[in-house]
C-alpha cells in the first residue's frame, strides 16, 4: 500500500476527529453491537464468519475499516457517491482486507440503489453521513434498509442530529461549545480543517483523476434541512423496524440503533 494513501487515511481520521469529539468511542460501542449480534445467533462465528456489514456512506471507509480489523472473517460492503472517497476506500482497504471489502458507487438518494448491493446484508451501519440526506430521502432510505435487512437485522447511525434552537436554546449552546472546544484543540496542534484535507488529497494523481466527476455530481445538492432524532426513530419504525433507541451521545452526536 503507497504510503500516501497510509498518510491521507491518517490525516481524515484525524480531521474528522476535529469536528466528533469522542470519534473512536462512537465506533467502539458500534463495533460492541456487531460483537453481541455475532455471539447472540449461531448462523455467525465471533470472527463475524457468516456476517455480511453494509456500510452506507463509507468514505474513505474509516467504519469499515474498524469493523474489518475487529471481525477477521467478517465481510463488509462500503456504499459510496464519491468517486474520490470511493477510490481511497477500494485503494487503502482492498489492500489491507482483500475480498472482505467490496466498494459500491451508488447514490443513496437514488432509488433503487439497494439493486447494485452484491449480496444480502445482515447488518447495516453508518457514521457521520446520513446529515447529507433530505428529510425525504431518508425516509426513504430507512424504507429500503426495513426491505434489505433480515428479520431482527441491526442498523447503527452515528451522526450529529442537531438540537432544535428555538425550543432547545441551552442544549444548542452546549452542543456548539463542545464543538468549538474539540475544533479549537485539534487545529491549534496542526489537524486539518475539512477544506485543507481535501486540498492535499487532490494533489495525489490517483484520485485527482475522479476529482470532476466528484464536482459534477455533488453541484446540485445544497446544504440540507435538518432531520431530528425523533424524525430518524420514528421513521424507521414505519420502515418496520421493531426496536429503535439511542445507544450513545454526547449532547448532538447520537449513536441510534434500529432492530428489524
Ligand atoms: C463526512 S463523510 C463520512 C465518511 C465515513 N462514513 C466516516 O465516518 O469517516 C460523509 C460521506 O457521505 C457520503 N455521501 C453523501 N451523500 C451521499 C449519497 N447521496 N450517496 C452516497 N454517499 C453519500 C459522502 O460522499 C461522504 O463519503
Amino acid at each position: 500500500m503507497s504510503e500516501a494513501i497510509e498518510e491521507i487515511i491518517r490525516a481524515w481520521d484525524d480531521q474528522q476527529a476535529a469536528y466528533i469529539s469522542n470519534r473512536e468511542q462512537r465506533f467502539e460501542i458500534m463495533l460492541d453491537v456487531i460483537a453481541h449480534v455475532c455471539d447472540d445467533s449461531e448462523s455467525f462465528g465471533s470472527d463475524g464468519a457468516g456476517l455480511t456489514v453494509l456500510d452506507l456512506a463509507c468514505g474513505p471507509g474509516s467504519l469499515s475499516q474498524r469493523i474489518l480489523d475487529r471481525f477477521p472473517a467478517v465481510t463488509v460492503i462500503g456504499v459510496d457517491y464519491d468517486p474520490v472517497l470511493l477510490e481511497l476506500a477500494s485503494a487503502w482497504l482492498g489492500k489491507r482486507h482483500g475480498a472482505r471489502f467490496t466498494p459500491v458507487d451508488a447514490d443513496l438518494a437514488a432509488p433503487g440503489w439497494e439493486a447494485l448491493l452484491p449480496q444480502g446484508v445482515h447488518v447495516a451501519v453508518s457514521s457521520t453521513a446520513l446529515h447529507w440526506l433530505e428529510p425525504a430521502q431518508l425516509v426513504a432510505l430507512y424504507s429500503t434498509l426495513g426491505r434489505v435487512l433480515p428479520e431482527d437485522g441491526v442498523f447503527l447511525d452515528a451522526d450529529h442530529l442537531r438540537y432544535d434552537p428555538t425550543v432547545q436554546p441551552l442544549l444548542t449552546a452546549l452542543a456548539a461549545a463542545d464543538d468549538e472546544r474539540t475544533q479549537g484543540a485539534a487545529h491549534a496542534r496542526g489537524v486539518q480543517t475539512w477544506d485543507e484535507w481535501w486540498a492535499d488529497a487532490v494533489t495525489l494523481p490517483s484520485l485527482a483523476v475522479h476529482s470532476a466527476a466528484r464536482a459534477r455530481r455533488f453541484a446540485d445538492r445544497p446544504p440540507t434541512p435538518h432531520a431530528p432524532l425523533e424524525l430518524h426513530l420514528s421513521a424507521l419504525r414505519t420502515a418496520g423496524f421493531a426496536e429503535t433507541g439511542v445507544i450513545w451521545r454526547l449532547y448532538d452526536d447520537v449513536v441510534i440503533l434500529g432492530r428489524r
